[in-house]
């Protein structure tokens, strides 16, 4: 039988997460914790997994200072998750209305409708389980399952991001996944065998409080002895802003049509940029080369064409590319009888203050047109 039986293996290295193993960490966090965090914040002090859901939701993307009112407001209403789950939509966005994220709410309102029809309105105490429910993530199941039912996991939300990246000097932007995939690692290696509570909540106020993003408070730091970026002067560096993308450019030229004291603005569809705004009637810039054929072309049914002239090129920058506009002004001699056929209208110069119109067009057509100019001239 020699030879079939497993010799016990030698470790040769430790296991990736293993090297990040050191109990002093979590043991200064909840010591700092203990006696400098926060204990007295609404949702602290309970074991009642919906209060604890409920307000790591609304702390997703906004400060505990808005999140306060939101959450009381919001528990007097609904009390527990069954009078959530039976609440109508409208009563649930109307809660949330002013906290923003308002995906959050309809995740909200479907996670405690499947709190209920699959858990008999009590939260899984398992963190994947808790993660597999709409709008719960896992650092979101991580300290929900923490606070709730003393569950040791492991968070990592951006605060606690910033604080890893610091301490120990952690290159690259956090929010890439190879990054992440290490943060997590650590996250889960330093975890606590006991205080899982104080350590969660303890790694949350340092960094809200002090491992703040602008100015933090080294010299108070629990974690100052132990912090790289502290030790190598790069605090201001760590954690590294996220990579900026190069944005994507397009042109277009847009005309100012006017005929006595009117403009010509054209409805935007309601989906795309400026969606449901007026705005200004617009050809292609690779129309550029035929600009006259192409403008003749647009006022046509409008009117008889009196002269053109260049206006000062202006850019816009959106989320996710830039709009280079070309603007020209077209005044007509006279304007047809003909109804606009299209989504095309004329629009008194004097009402222009208060058109639905985007900010930069409106500024462009105030610079050009002041209305008393205009009407002077008419
Ligand atoms: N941010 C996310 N969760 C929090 C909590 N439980 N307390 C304070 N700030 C938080």
């Amino acid at each position: 039988m020699k030879g079939l039986v497993d010799k016990p293996r030698r470790k040769t290295a430790p296991a990736d997460g293993e090297r990040y193993e050191d109990p002093s960490f979590s043991a200064a966090v909840i010591a700092w914790q203990k006696q400098h965090g926060r204990h007295k914040l609404p949702w602290q002090n309970t074991r009642d997994a919906y209060r604890v859901w409920l307000s790591e939701i609304m702390l997703q993307q906004t400060q505990v200072a808005a999140v306060i009112p939101y959450y009381q407001r919001f528990l007097a209403r609904c009390p527990d998750v069954f009078s959530l789950a039976a609440a109508p939509s409208e009563d649930v966005m109307a809660l949330w209305s002013g906290l923003g994220y308002y995906t959050r709410a309809r995740n909200l309102h479907k996670c405690a409708q499947r709190v209920v029809s699959e858990y008999g309105g009590r939260f899984p105490d398992d963190p994947e389980l808790l993660a597999d429910l709409p709008g719960i993530g896992r650092s979101t199941a991580a300290a929900i399952a923490a606070f709730s039912y003393g569950r040791r996991a492991a968070i990592l939300d951006g605060n606690v991001k910033r604080v890893f990246a610091r301490v120990f000097g952690i290159d690259g932007y956090p929010g890439a996944k190879p990054i992440e995939d290490k943060l997590w690692l650590r996250a889960v290696a330093l975890l606590p065998d006991e205080g899982i509570e104080a350590y969660t909540q303890g790694l949350m106020d340092l960094g809200a409080t002090l491992c703040v993003r602008g100015t933090p408070s080294c010299k108070t730091c629990p974690l100052a002895g132990r912090c790289v970026a502290l030790a190598q002067d790069r605090v201001s560096e760590l954690p590294v802003s996220k990579p900026k993308k190069a944005v994507p450019e397009r042109e277009t030229v847009m005309l100012v049509v006017t005929q006595g004291s009117d403009v010509l603005l054209e409805q935007r569809p309601d989906s795309g940029i400026w969606g449901g705004l007026l705005s200004l009637p617009e050809i292609a810039a690779g129309d550029a080369g035929r600009f006259d054929a192409a403008v003749r072309t647009l006022v046509e049914p409008y009117g008889e064409l009196e002269g053109c002239r260049k206006l000062q090129p202006f850019s816009h920058v959106f989320t996710h590319f830039k709009l280079h506009v070309a603007p020209f002004q077209v005044a007509l001699k006279s304007r047809s009888q003909r109804i606009a056929q299209n989504a095309l209208v004329w629009y008194p110069v004097e009402r222009l203050a208060d058109a639905p119109l985007p900010a930069p067009v409106k500024k462009l057509l105030l610079g050009v047109l002041r209305s008393d100019d205009l009407l002077a001239a008419v």
